[in-house]
């Protein structure tokens, strides 16, 4: 396990090349090496080279494996496919955007601690999934955006139609076609949830913005604000939406300081550039087994060309 000691890609990503393990193979390494794995995520994301991944059921015998247990990807807030119990396409969204930094279900209650990725067909140029150290971020940004997050908090506003409209629907989001399941999961969870007629439903949600690893107790910068904020939208849509509805707080997705007070663009830019300053980009071959402690690291994914599939699962 020396090579964990050893760093690469700005300290963000340690990598670990085996020799061609066949997936038991590589899971009785996993298994024999799990503290100083563990501890090698508390530092950086850890990549895996040489890992005999090449079908969907390789990466699911793995990570079950390797993972004692999962969640699904309920109340998430992105297009993907699940494939089978735990494991998703990465999203499907349109592969001429890049998807911004972002730590996983941030925005809800409850978040996975570790992700797990592998790269079935890497694009034909771009397509990297982009890693930055949430420790970094929050030591590059605006010191007043940072005490204004921490003293307020954040709340997610978003507006999920019930079968016909904008963005998901409720039941693809909470995978439930029952609204009794709907009400007591944002009633355990903290939701505030509000029916709306034809049944749209409001959802918002109070979050801290900024956190204390759960293991290292290190301050983090833990949160989506960028990819709730209207900047999103692109100009076109934003003045669509902006006929469409009286308030932002009407739009699929939304986001205020926790006093209700709207957050600029300009804020959002800054965050935007200065998360930019500490992103890295490792290029994905086939056979890697990606994984990332969700709290210390956000991730995103570059613009590609081309096919790409790379598989996600994540467990607490
Ligand atoms: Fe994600």
């Amino acid at each position: 396990m020396e090579t964990l000691l050893k760093p690469t890609t700005k300290n963000v990503l340690e990598v670990i090349s085996l020799p061609n393990l066949t997936p038991d193979a590589f899971i009785s390494y996993y298994k024999a090496n799990t503290v100083a794995i563990d501890n090698a995520l508390t530092r950086a994301a850890v990549k895996f080279k040489g890992v005999q991944i090449d079908t969907q059921e390789n990466f699911k015998h793995i990570v079950d494996s390797i993972s004692e247990k999962f969640m699904s990807y309920i109340d998430g807030n992105s297009p993907r496919t699940k494939l089978s119990s735990n494991i998703y396409t990465s999203t499907e969204y349109d592969k001429t955007q890049k998807i911004t930094m972002h730590n996983e279900l941030s925005y809800s209650a409850k978040w996975p601690n570790k992700l797990f990725f592998s790269c079935l067909q890497p694009a034909s140029e771009g397509g990297e999934t982009l890693i930055a150290d949430s420790r970094a971020i929050l030591k590059e940004m605006d010191p007043e955006i940072v005490n204004e997050i921490a003293d307020k908090g954040l709340i997610y506003v978003r507006n999920l139609h019930g079968g016909a409209g904008l963005g998901p629907s409720w039941q693809e989001t909470f995978e439930t076609e029952d609204k009794n399941e709907l009400e007591a999961y944002c009633k355990s969870y903290g939701i505030d949830l509000t029916w709306c007629g034809n049944g749209n439903i409001k959802l918002k949600q109070y979050s801290k913005g900024i956190i204390n690893h759960r293991i290292t107790g290190e301050r983090l910068w833990f949160n989506q604000i960028d990819q709730f904020h209207p900047i999103q939208l692109g100009e076109d849509m934003k003045e669509t939406l902006s006929i469409l509805y009286d308030s932002p707080e009407e739009y699929p997705m939304y986001v205020t300081f926790g006093d209700g007070k709207n957050i600029s663009e300009d804020i959002i830019t800054e965050v935007l550039n200065t998360i930019e300053r500490v992103t890295v980009a490792p290029v994905w071959e086939k056979n890697e087994l990606l994984i990332l402690d969700n709290e210390l690291l956000a991730h995103g994914r570059n613009p590609y060309a081309g096919d790409r599939k790379v598989l996600v699962s994540m467990s607490e």
